[in-house]
């Protein structure tokens, strides 16, 4: 039995607590909040105790930790946890600061443990299946990426002021799919960004409105355009334009009906948001982490992926704010 310790009873802490008590062989032990409220309301769910991180990191039964815990805690908990010797499934952004995100990098390597960075979208069937006919070489050599990725709406302002602004926040995503689709790294950067849906955005200090050219070391190009606003809902597509053909991933609808009438014809908008859209996504992440610690494999979204997305979070940043290209 694998016993696992889980900080962060949060939105997301508890789609990944939901997942990983489904593993077979893998148990919950033990939840950590600093907010005991939703600790205790997570450990009962699901026959857990409620614990500190002291008592969490300090118990040899656990063997791995899930961190779902608030960006700000990332790269301390990554780094007791590497020193402790126990697996870590940890979301996304590795941290907020690329020098610590390497150190964290650094501590995980020496430590020689298994680290898996929560970029989901690897693990979602749609673009799992595109990547792999991709690979397959059905529309020969990519050549050009593009990418939409639009929330419904923007997070409260106040959590926008904590958050790294929206490259680090959420384009993050956006970089981990241009890396992984296109199978090379980026020579150059450049992004503009606007606030065009709410001023207190800007007073924040930040954009909700993006469009980002990127050159890859190979020559190939990926443009991505972000949006913190559809009014249609979570919109999350991409094509790959490649020697022989194009490959493009759409939105996921909760049904497939069709509605005509002499008036228009019409179907459900996209899924409301990340939740309902990767709900599969995060499932299959959380069985692909426990398959490579049964099984020894590497884990296919690592501190590397998660460093390397935030360098190109960090050159986006810098390329908005001094209005230049960067180069990598
Ligand atoms: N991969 C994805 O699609 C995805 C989606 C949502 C959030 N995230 C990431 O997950 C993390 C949490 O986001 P969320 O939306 O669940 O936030 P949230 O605010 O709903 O939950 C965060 C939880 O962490 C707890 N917390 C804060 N400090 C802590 C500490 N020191 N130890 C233990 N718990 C602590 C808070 O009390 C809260 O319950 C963020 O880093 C975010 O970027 C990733």
């Amino acid at each position: 039995m694998t016993d696992v310790a889980l900080f962060g009873a949060g939105r997301i802490g508890k789609i990944h607590a939901g997942n990983l008590v489904r593993q077979a062989g893998v148990r919950l032990r033990y939840v950590v909040d600093v907010n005991p409220t939703a600790a205790g309301e997570l450990a009962q769910k699901y026959g857990a105790q409620v614990r500190s991180a002291d008592q969490a990191f300090d118990d040899a039964a656990v063997k791995a930790v899930v961190i779902g815990s608030s960006t700000d805690t990332h790269a301390d908990l990554i780094r007791r946890a590497a020193t402790a010797k126990k697996a870590i499934f940890c979301e996304k952004p590795v941290d907020l600061s690329l020098t610590r995100a390497r150190e964290c990098q650094k501590t995980v390597i020496e430590a020689g443990i298994t680290c898996l960075i929560g970029f989901q979208r690897r693990y979602d069937p749609t673009f799992a299946a595109l990547k792999e006919r991709l690979s397959a070489g059905e529309i020969g050599e990519p050549e050009m990426l593009v990418v939409t990725s639009r929330d419904p709406g923007a997070p409260p302002v106040d959590y926008i002021k904590v958050s790294g602004g929206i490259f680090k926040d959420m384009l993050i995503h956006d970089f981990d799919i241009f890396r992984w689709i296109l199978g090379d790294e980026a020579a150059s950067v450049y992004a503009t960004g606007s606030c065009l849906t709410d001023p207190a955005i800007a007073t924040a200090g930040d954009i909700d409105s993006t469009a980002v050219t990127i050159r890859t070391k190979k020559g190939r190009l990926a443009q991505i355009n972000t949006s913190r606003r559809a009014a249609y809902g979570y919109d999350q597509r991409f094509e790959v334009l490649g020697s022989k053909g194009m490959l493009q991933a759409g939105n996921h609808r909760p049904t497939e009906v069709i509605a005509a009438t002499a008036a228009s014809v019409s179907r459900d908008k996209p899924e409301h948001f990340f939740l309902e859209r990767y709900r599969v996504a995060y499932a299959n992440e959380m069985a692909h982490f426990f398959d490579a610690l049964a099984t020894g494999a590497l884990v296919r979204t690592s501190i590397d992926d998660g460093v390397k997305a935030l360098e190109l979070a960090e050159a986006a940043t810098t390329s908005w704010r001094e209005k230049r290209i960067v180069e990598l």
